[in-house]
């Protein structure tokens, strides 16, 4: 017989991203309705460790569904990969007397959770984990979607946007860096949306000759003048492409790097609403007994999966946006 859930800990781990605040209203307020107490763990897993906690009700989560970044603060935790820094984590769920943990962050945190819950049953405590996805870069292999990715594109558009005008004032090349770790994704939704002359992403091995000098000699072409390059952190180093690019055609491009500014910001309608249905969900799988899951969106729907299976799957690249990138920059239209 499973025994009620009576008190539920919540924490927000790995690199903050936008709608964390959201996710994080959602479960406490979703706990509070169902009459289960709720602890803010503050740090990430460092929280757990240390017994750095704080009680959560309705009206700390007030206020917040808008705001970027995460009120629990987050961090990366290398003693939580250690078996003593589990049981130190194990020792502070035992003192509260949390039944479940609500992990907001990428693959690493719920790995993390999983190695909790594993190590728990092993002393003979149940304690049951619930990831929610959320990170800017969109590579999480269970899920489509990731909590934060939206807000991030916006931001990184916004920002392209504005490099243009003073890049067609001067009939200049940009080589902008966006972030996304290993993964493509912010690369080329970005590129598709700013109508980029070229994108480099890690999910594609670079011709330099095929996929930046051609694109750029096209583009001036047809008539274009100024040119923007956007590339993954995770394509190459953008001050060497740069430099190749004035070696091979003898521009002489400014380099822009993005970086954390990605990761700020109010939340976009798609980060605020996704963040609430999944923390909401993440709950009720709780309160049910689910298991250990992660609370993902498969084909445009919400599902609730098996933490360890959703763990080992990997996610398709999308070849096809890739395609479509191809076809609107890879012709004599310039823009
Ligand atoms: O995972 C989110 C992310 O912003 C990546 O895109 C980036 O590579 C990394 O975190 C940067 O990490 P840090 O904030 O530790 O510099």
């Amino acid at each position: 017989m499973e025994k009620q859930v009576k008190r539920i800990g919540v924490l927000t781990s790995g690199g903050d991203a936008p709608g964390m605040n959201a996710a994080l209203r959602a479960v406490v307020r979703s706990a509070m309705s169902r009459g289960i107490d709720c602890v803010g763990i503050r740090r990430g897993w460092n929280g757990l460790i240390s017994s750095d906690f704080v009680r959560m009700d309705t009206t700390s989560v007030s206020h917040i569904i808008d705001k970027g970044g995460t009120l629990l603060y987050t961090a990366r935790s290398d003693e939580f990969r250690e078996i003593a820094g589990q049981d130190r984590a194990l020792a502070t769920c035992r003192l509260l007397g949390l039944d479940a943990i609500v992990a907001i962050g990428g693959d690493g945190t719920f790995r993390g959770a999983l190695a909790l819950s594993r190590r728990a049953a092993e002393r003979g405590y149940q304690l049951q984990v619930a990831g929610i996805p959320a990170t800017i870069d969109n590579d999480i292999g269970c899920s489509h979607y990731t909590i934060g990715f939206d807000t991030a594109c916006n931001t990184a558009i916004e920002c392209i946007d504005k490099l243009r005008d003073t890049m067609q004032s001067h009939e200049r090349c940009s080589v902008v860096e966006v972030m996304g770790r290993h993964a493509g994704y912010l690369a080329l939704y970005v590129g598709i949306s700013v109508g980029a002359t070229a994108v480099l992403i890690p999910e594609r091995e670079l011709n330099f000759e095929r996929d930046v000098v051609e694109k750029i000699r096209r583009a001036r072409l047809a008539g274009t003048t100024h040119y923007m390059v956007v590339v993954a952190e995770g394509a190459g180093n953008t001050m060497e492409i740069s430099r190749q690019i004035h070696e091979e055609i003898g521009i002489d491009p400014r380099v822009t790097v993005l970086g954390h500014i990605q990761r700020g910001g109010a939340p976009s309608a798609r980060d605020r609403e996704t963040a609430s249905r999944m923390g909401y969900m993440a709950v009720e799988a709780i309160a049910n007994h689910t298991g250990n899951c992660v609370v993902a969106t498969q084909e445009g729907r919400m599902v609730v999966l098996e933490m360890e299976e959703a763990l080992a799957m990997t996610k398709q690249f999308d070849m096809d946006r890739y395609d479509i990138l191809e076809a609107l920059t890879n012709n004599y239209c310039g823009r």
